[in-house]
Protein backbone atom coordinates (compact mmCIF):
# COMPACT_ATOMS: atom_id res chain seq x y z
CA UNK A 1 0.00 0.00 0.00
CA UNK A 2 0.98 3.25 -1.08
CA UNK A 3 1.92 5.63 1.94
CA UNK A 4 -0.93 7.82 2.45
CA UNK A 5 -1.26 10.54 5.08
CA UNK A 6 -4.30 11.37 6.38
CA UNK A 7 -4.52 15.14 7.30
CA UNK A 8 -7.59 16.60 9.61
CA UNK A 9 -8.35 20.57 8.84
CA UNK A 10 -8.65 22.45 11.79
CA UNK A 11 -11.01 24.68 9.99
CA UNK A 12 -13.85 22.76 11.13
CA UNK A 13 -12.55 21.73 14.83
CA UNK A 14 -13.82 23.65 17.65
CA UNK A 15 -11.32 27.02 18.11
CA UNK A 16 -11.82 26.70 22.00
CA UNK A 17 -10.50 23.51 22.74
CA UNK A 18 -7.93 23.25 19.62
CA UNK A 19 -4.97 22.02 21.36
CA UNK A 20 -7.09 19.02 22.57
CA UNK A 21 -8.59 18.51 19.94
CA UNK A 22 -5.75 18.00 17.50
CA UNK A 23 -4.35 16.13 20.58
CA UNK A 24 -7.23 13.79 20.02
CA UNK A 25 -7.04 13.93 16.34
CA UNK A 26 -3.35 12.69 16.28
CA UNK A 27 -4.23 9.78 18.98
CA UNK A 28 -6.94 9.18 16.43
CA UNK A 29 -4.15 7.46 14.20
CA UNK A 30 -4.38 10.89 12.16
CA UNK A 31 -0.83 12.16 10.61
CA UNK A 32 -0.66 16.02 9.69
CA UNK A 33 -2.49 18.77 10.83
CA UNK A 34 -3.86 21.16 8.11
CA UNK A 35 -3.74 24.71 8.73
CA UNK A 36 -6.11 26.82 7.01
CA UNK A 37 -5.06 30.12 6.65
CA UNK A 38 -7.55 33.14 5.68
CA UNK A 39 -7.59 36.57 4.93
CA UNK A 40 -10.42 37.83 3.99
CA UNK A 41 -8.76 39.29 1.00
CA UNK A 42 -7.59 36.23 -1.31
CA UNK A 43 -10.52 34.31 0.21
CA UNK A 44 -13.94 35.86 1.67
CA UNK A 45 -13.10 34.39 5.11
CA UNK A 46 -10.76 34.96 8.64
CA UNK A 47 -9.30 32.68 10.20
CA UNK A 48 -6.20 31.68 12.09
CA UNK A 49 -2.18 32.60 11.71
CA UNK A 50 1.14 32.07 13.08
CA UNK A 51 0.30 32.93 16.58
CA UNK A 52 -1.98 29.94 16.56
CA UNK A 53 0.43 27.51 14.90
CA UNK A 54 3.14 28.62 18.22
CA UNK A 55 0.26 27.89 20.80
CA UNK A 56 -0.11 24.43 19.15
CA UNK A 57 3.83 23.87 19.17
CA UNK A 58 4.09 25.42 22.92
CA UNK A 59 1.23 22.74 23.99
CA UNK A 60 3.06 19.78 22.98
CA UNK A 61 2.26 19.27 18.99
CA UNK A 62 4.44 17.25 17.87
CA UNK A 63 3.02 16.41 14.25
CA UNK A 64 3.72 17.76 11.60
CA UNK A 65 1.97 21.29 10.91
CA UNK A 66 0.70 21.82 6.98
CA UNK A 67 0.34 25.49 6.36
CA UNK A 68 -2.37 26.36 3.76
CA UNK A 69 -2.23 30.29 3.37
CA UNK A 70 -4.67 31.38 1.34
CA UNK A 71 -3.73 35.39 1.64
CA UNK A 72 -2.16 37.38 -0.95
CA UNK A 73 0.46 39.03 -0.81
CA UNK A 74 2.57 35.87 0.78
CA UNK A 75 6.37 36.61 1.29
CA UNK A 76 5.92 39.13 4.19
CA UNK A 77 4.18 36.34 6.31
CA UNK A 78 6.34 32.78 5.72
CA UNK A 79 8.91 33.74 7.67
CA UNK A 80 6.50 34.18 10.48
CA UNK A 81 5.49 30.59 10.05
CA UNK A 82 8.61 28.85 9.65
CA UNK A 83 9.50 30.79 13.42
CA UNK A 84 5.98 29.26 14.64
CA UNK A 85 6.73 25.47 13.94
CA UNK A 86 5.34 25.13 10.48
CA UNK A 87 6.51 21.96 8.48
CA UNK A 88 5.10 22.19 5.25
CA UNK A 89 3.88 25.83 3.90
CA UNK A 90 1.72 25.80 0.49
CA UNK A 91 0.81 29.15 -1.47
CA UNK A 92 -1.81 29.57 -4.38
CA UNK A 93 0.38 30.58 -7.32
CA UNK A 94 -1.86 34.00 -8.51
CA UNK A 95 -1.15 34.89 -4.87
CA UNK A 96 2.58 35.17 -5.67
CA UNK A 97 4.30 37.83 -7.88
CA UNK A 98 7.38 35.95 -8.32
CA UNK A 99 6.16 31.91 -7.68
CA UNK A 100 9.97 30.50 -7.60
CA UNK A 101 11.40 32.97 -5.11
CA UNK A 102 8.37 32.65 -2.78
CA UNK A 103 9.61 28.90 -3.51
CA UNK A 104 12.95 28.89 -2.38
CA UNK A 105 12.46 31.29 0.45
CA UNK A 106 10.11 28.73 1.81
CA UNK A 107 12.85 25.56 1.87
CA UNK A 108 15.51 28.32 2.79
CA UNK A 109 13.63 28.66 6.08
CA UNK A 110 13.65 24.71 6.67
CA UNK A 111 9.93 23.94 5.79
CA UNK A 112 8.94 21.86 2.75
CA UNK A 113 7.15 24.14 -0.05
CA UNK A 114 4.34 23.50 -2.26
CA UNK A 115 1.77 25.08 -4.61
CA UNK A 116 -1.97 25.11 -4.31
CA UNK A 117 -4.31 24.94 -7.45
CA UNK A 118 -7.62 26.05 -7.32
CA UNK A 119 -10.14 23.49 -9.38
CA UNK A 120 -9.80 26.29 -12.61
CA UNK A 121 -6.56 27.00 -12.41
CA UNK A 122 -4.21 25.03 -14.70
CA UNK A 123 -0.66 22.51 -13.73
CA UNK A 124 0.72 25.00 -16.00
CA UNK A 125 3.01 26.61 -13.72
CA UNK A 126 4.53 23.35 -12.56
CA UNK A 127 6.63 23.29 -15.24
CA UNK A 128 9.59 24.81 -14.39
CA UNK A 129 9.55 24.30 -10.76
CA UNK A 130 9.09 20.96 -10.12
CA UNK A 131 12.79 20.56 -8.29
CA UNK A 132 11.52 23.25 -5.70
CA UNK A 133 8.39 21.66 -4.40
CA UNK A 134 7.61 19.06 -1.80
CA UNK A 135 4.13 18.96 -2.27
CA UNK A 136 1.54 20.17 -5.04
CA UNK A 137 -2.52 20.66 -3.32
CA UNK A 138 -4.72 20.22 -5.54
CA UNK A 139 -8.32 22.29 -4.06
CA UNK A 140 -11.55 19.76 -4.71
CA UNK A 141 -13.61 23.26 -3.38
CA UNK A 142 -12.85 26.72 -4.04
CA UNK A 143 -11.06 27.90 -1.18
CA UNK A 144 -12.41 29.69 2.01
CA UNK A 145 -14.91 27.82 3.46
CA UNK A 146 -14.85 24.08 5.48
CA UNK A 147 -18.13 21.76 4.54
CA UNK A 148 -18.39 21.74 0.44
CA UNK A 149 -18.89 19.27 -2.14
CA UNK A 150 -16.00 17.43 -3.72
CA UNK A 151 -15.48 18.94 -7.34
CA UNK A 152 -15.74 15.59 -9.86
CA UNK A 153 -13.53 17.39 -11.77
CA UNK A 154 -10.35 17.54 -9.72
CA UNK A 155 -10.14 13.11 -10.39
CA UNK A 156 -8.86 13.96 -13.54
CA UNK A 157 -6.69 16.75 -12.56
CA UNK A 158 -4.94 14.60 -10.08
CA UNK A 159 -4.24 11.97 -12.74
CA UNK A 160 -2.42 14.63 -14.68
CA UNK A 161 -0.26 15.78 -11.44
CA UNK A 162 0.23 12.21 -11.01
CA UNK A 163 1.57 11.67 -14.35
CA UNK A 164 4.01 14.84 -13.97
CA UNK A 165 5.16 13.65 -10.65
CA UNK A 166 6.06 10.47 -11.83
CA UNK A 167 7.28 11.53 -14.73
CA UNK A 168 9.66 14.42 -13.22
CA UNK A 169 11.55 11.21 -10.74
CA UNK A 170 11.22 13.98 -7.72
CA UNK A 171 9.75 12.89 -4.03
CA UNK A 172 7.04 15.12 -4.44
CA UNK A 173 3.81 14.72 -2.30
CA UNK A 174 -0.33 14.85 -3.85
CA UNK A 175 -2.49 16.60 -1.36
CA UNK A 176 -6.15 16.87 -2.08
CA UNK A 177 -8.28 19.57 -0.30
CA UNK A 178 -12.02 19.84 -0.03
CA UNK A 179 -14.97 17.69 0.12
CA UNK A 180 -12.89 14.38 1.14
CA UNK A 181 -15.01 11.77 3.02
CA UNK A 182 -14.78 8.17 4.16
CA UNK A 183 -17.23 7.19 0.77
CA UNK A 184 -15.18 9.07 -1.57
CA UNK A 185 -11.61 8.85 -0.28
CA UNK A 186 -10.61 5.43 -2.27
CA UNK A 187 -11.64 6.82 -5.60
CA UNK A 188 -9.50 9.90 -4.88
CA UNK A 189 -6.63 7.60 -3.78
CA UNK A 190 -6.69 5.53 -7.03
CA UNK A 191 -6.73 8.80 -9.30
CA UNK A 192 -3.22 9.21 -7.47
CA UNK A 193 -3.49 11.36 -4.04
CA UNK A 194 -1.31 10.58 -1.43
CA UNK A 195 -2.55 13.15 1.16
CA UNK A 196 -5.91 14.04 1.95
CA UNK A 197 -7.39 16.83 3.77
CA UNK A 198 -10.35 16.40 5.61
CA UNK A 199 -12.36 19.18 7.95
CA UNK A 200 -15.70 18.51 8.00
CA UNK A 201 -15.81 14.60 7.20
CA UNK A 202 -13.42 14.21 10.41
CA UNK A 203 -14.09 17.19 12.99
CA UNK A 204 -17.81 17.06 12.27
CA UNK A 205 -18.19 13.76 13.98
CA UNK A 206 -17.57 15.85 17.06
CA UNK A 207 -19.11 14.20 20.18
CA UNK A 208 -18.74 16.07 23.42
CA UNK A 209 -19.25 12.96 25.38
CA UNK A 210 -16.39 10.63 23.33
CA UNK A 211 -13.12 11.86 23.30
CA UNK A 212 -12.16 9.20 21.12
CA UNK A 213 -15.01 9.66 18.40
CA UNK A 214 -12.59 10.74 16.11
CA UNK A 215 -10.99 6.91 16.30
CA UNK A 216 -13.97 5.48 14.06
CA UNK A 217 -13.68 7.96 11.35
CA UNK A 218 -10.24 8.29 10.54
CA UNK A 219 -10.08 4.10 11.12
CA UNK A 220 -12.96 3.91 8.55
CA UNK A 221 -10.68 6.38 5.45
CA UNK A 222 -8.06 4.14 6.23
CA UNK A 223 -9.78 0.69 5.78
CA UNK A 224 -11.39 2.34 2.48
CA UNK A 225 -7.61 3.71 1.65
CA UNK A 226 -6.44 0.01 2.56
CA UNK A 227 -8.86 -0.91 -0.59
CA UNK A 228 -7.19 1.34 -2.85
C1 LIG B 1 -10.98 25.25 2.26
C2 LIG B 1 -9.86 24.69 3.09
C3 LIG B 1 -10.02 23.27 3.48
C4 LIG B 1 -11.25 22.96 4.29
C5 LIG B 1 -11.67 21.58 3.91
O1 LIG B 1 -10.61 26.48 1.75
O2 LIG B 1 -8.63 24.80 2.38
O3 LIG B 1 -8.84 22.77 4.09
O4 LIG B 1 -11.05 22.99 5.68
O5 LIG B 1 -12.86 21.30 4.56
P1 LIG B 1 -13.76 20.07 4.17
O6 LIG B 1 -12.96 18.83 4.37
O7 LIG B 1 -14.91 20.20 5.11
O8 LIG B 1 -14.17 20.23 2.72
ZN1 LIG C 1 -6.83 23.79 3.20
Amino acid sequence: MADYKIAPSILSADFARLGEEVDNVIKSGADIVHFDVMDNHYVPNLTIGPLVCDALRKHGVTAEIDVHLMVKPVDRIIPDFAEAGASYITFHPEASEHIDRTLQMIRELGCKSGLVFNPATPLDCLKHVMDKVDVILLMSVNPGFGGQSFIPETLNKLREARKLIDESGYDIRLEIDGGVKVDNIREIAEAGADMFVAGSAIFGARNDADANVYDTVVGKMRDELAKA
